[in-house]
C-alpha cells in the first residue's frame, strides 16, 4: 500500500485539486482498459465535487461505471439517498439517465438484506468475479465522518469485521438504523482509494489517524493491498496536523 496526504490551501483549491486527481485516474484507467469503474461516496462532502466533475473535459464518461459505497435505505429520490445526491451533481449534468447501462444503485426497493444482497451479486456478475475473487475498483471514493467511519463503516457495527461479503446491511447503533453498505475486503482491493476529508470537525481524527494508523477508528482499516490510499484534506482537516505530514496540493 502508497499512502499520500495532500492538502489544499482552501476549499476552492481542495475541489479543483481533487477533480484533478479523479480525473486523472479515470483517464488512465480508460486509457488501460477502455473502461473506468469508480465507486462514489455519499454524505454532503463530495457534492462541490461532482458538480465541479460534471463540468470536466476529456473523460469518456460512457464508458465510467459509476457504483456506490453505501446507501441509506430510502428510495432514490428521497433526500437522504446517496445515489439522488450523485445523480442530481454529477449524472444529470452530464446526461447519464438514472437507469443508464453504466449506473449500478444500490437497488433499495427491498428490504435491507435482499437489497444488500442483489447489490453483492451485481458486483460479482459485473466484474466477472470467480467464488472468492475481489473486485478491484480503479478509484473508491470514500468520506470520513468525525466518528472515523467510512462508507456505512461505522464504529461497533457488525460489517467492521466481514470477511467475505462484498457488500450488506449493517445495523448502525449510533443512528439506531440500517444502511448497506460495501465492505473492507471490497475497498482494500481496490486500485486507489481517495479518502475526502474536508472541514475542522474532522481534523483532530485525521491527526488521531495519520499520527498512528492503528487508531481505534474504522477508517484505519483502509489498508489496500495493492492500491494507493490518497488522503485530500482541505485546510480545516488538516489544521490539526504537524509541520512536514502534507504534500502541498
Ligand atoms: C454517508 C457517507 C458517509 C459519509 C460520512 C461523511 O452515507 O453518509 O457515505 O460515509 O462519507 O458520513 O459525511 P459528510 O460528507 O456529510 O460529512
Amino acid at each position: 500500500m502508497s499512502q499520500r496526504v495532500i492538502c489544499y490551501p482552501s476549499e476552492e483549491a481542495w475541489v479543483e485539486g481533487v477533480t484533478a486527481q479523479i480525473v486523472g485516474r479515470l483517464r488512465a484507467a480508460l486509457a488501460a482498459r477502455r473502461r473506468a469503474t469508480l465507486l462514489l461516496a455519499g454524505g454532503s462532502t463530495p457534492e462541490p465535487i461532482y458538480r465541479r466533475l460534471a463540468q470536466a473535459e476529456r473523460v469518456d464518461w460512457a464508458n465510467v461505471h459509476f457504483f456506490w459505497g453505501d446507501e441509506r435505505c430510502v428510495p432514490p429520490d428521497d433526500p437522504e439517498s446517496n445515489f439522488g445526491m450523485a445523480r442530481d451533481t454529477l449524472l444529470a449534468p452530464l446526461g447519464i439517465a438514472p437507469d443508464a447501462p453504466n449506473v449500478h444503485r444500490f437497488p433499495t426497493e427491498d428490504e435491507p438484506h435482499a437489497s444488500a444482497a442483489m447489490y453483492d451479486q451485481n458486483l460479482r456478475l459485473f466484474f466477472k468475479l470467480a467464488p472468492g475473487e475481489l473486485p478491484r475498483f480503479d478509484l473508491a471514493l470514500l468520506g470520513m465522518g468525525e466518528d472515523g467511519h467510512t462508507a456505512s463503516l461505522f464504529p461497533e457495527s457488525p460489517a467492521l469485521e466481514e470477511g467475505k461479503r462484498l457488500a450488506m446491511a449493517n445495523d448502525v447503533p449510533s443512528l439506531e438504523t440500517t444502511r448497506l453498505t460495501v465492505t473492507f475486503p471490497l475497498l482494500n482491493a481496490a486500485r486507489c482509494l481517495f479518502l475526502l476529508v474536508r472541514g475542522t470537525g474532522k481534523a483532530p481524527v485525521v491527526a488521531e489517524l495519520l499520527a498512528d494508523p492503528a487508531a481505534p477508528y474504522p477508517v484505519a482499516r483502509l489498508r489496500p493491498t495493492e492500491g494507493d490510499l490518497l488522503w485530500l484534506l482541505d485546510a480545516g482537516a488538516a489544521s490539526r496536523l504537524p509541520d512536514g505530514t502534507c504534500e502541498e496540493g
